[in-house]
């Protein structure tokens, strides 16, 4: 397979983020969620303004994996007071982490997650924590296979759904 570059993105990038994160995040969850909710997500979440705003923040990051020329996952990481819970200065939330469904399953999310966890060990960081939807088993898979353990239970809106996220950090310090 053809390697893979991981590389940090910036707001001159910002319609091929929207385009990746909107399609992983239909591939992922349309099935399960309604149309309607589905769009309200989109316009609340991925809108160009939404994007630019997150990319601007400072202790927020976005990264594109790459295959040639393909966007084929990208990730997005907070630090700090960026961190949408936990905001402590010793940890790093792993908000996204998305690879196309064609791709999945080929060590591309293993890549961007070790790139994560390379950037938090620089950094001599504690722990890496994420929120994950409870209904999303592949995923919960992944992260169980590398070590990360459920801590707490938080509300998720998609749309006007409310869902359960399972919170699971892993310690970086082992
Ligand atoms: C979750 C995700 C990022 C994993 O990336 P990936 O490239 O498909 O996974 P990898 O090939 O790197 O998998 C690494 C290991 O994790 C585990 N794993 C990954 N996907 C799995 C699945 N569907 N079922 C069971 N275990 C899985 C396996 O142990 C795998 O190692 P192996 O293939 O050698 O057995 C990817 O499937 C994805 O983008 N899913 C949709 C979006 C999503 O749910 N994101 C997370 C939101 S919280």
């Amino acid at each position: 397979m053809e390697d893979l570059e991981i590389l940090k993105i910036g707001l001159s990038d910002i319609l091929e983020l929207q385009h990746i994160a909107t399609e992983t995040f239909v591939e992922t969850f349309s099935h399960k969620n309604t149309a309607d909710n589905m769009s309200l997500y989109l316009d609340n979440n991925l809108s160009l303004d939404i994007l630019s705003a997150e990319i601007n923040t400072i202790n927020s990051e976005f990264y594109f994996a790459l295959k040639g020329n393909e966007i084929v996952g990208y990730m997005k990481l907070n630090f700090g007071s960026a961190q949408i819970e936990l905001k402590g200065i010793n940890s790093i939330e792993l908000e996204r982490i998305y690879v196309l469904k064609k791709y999945q399953r080929n060590q591309i999310g293993q890549q961007l997650l070790d790139k994560a966890i390379d950037i938090a060990s620089q950094k001599q960081l504690e722990f890496i924590w994420l929120g994950v939807w409870e209904e999303n088993w592949s995923a919960i898979n992944f992260y169980t296979k590398n070590n990360f353990h459920e801590f707490d239970r938080h509300l998720f809106l998609l749309g006007e759904d409310r869902q359960t996220d399972i919170m699971m950090k892993k310690n970086l310090r082992l």
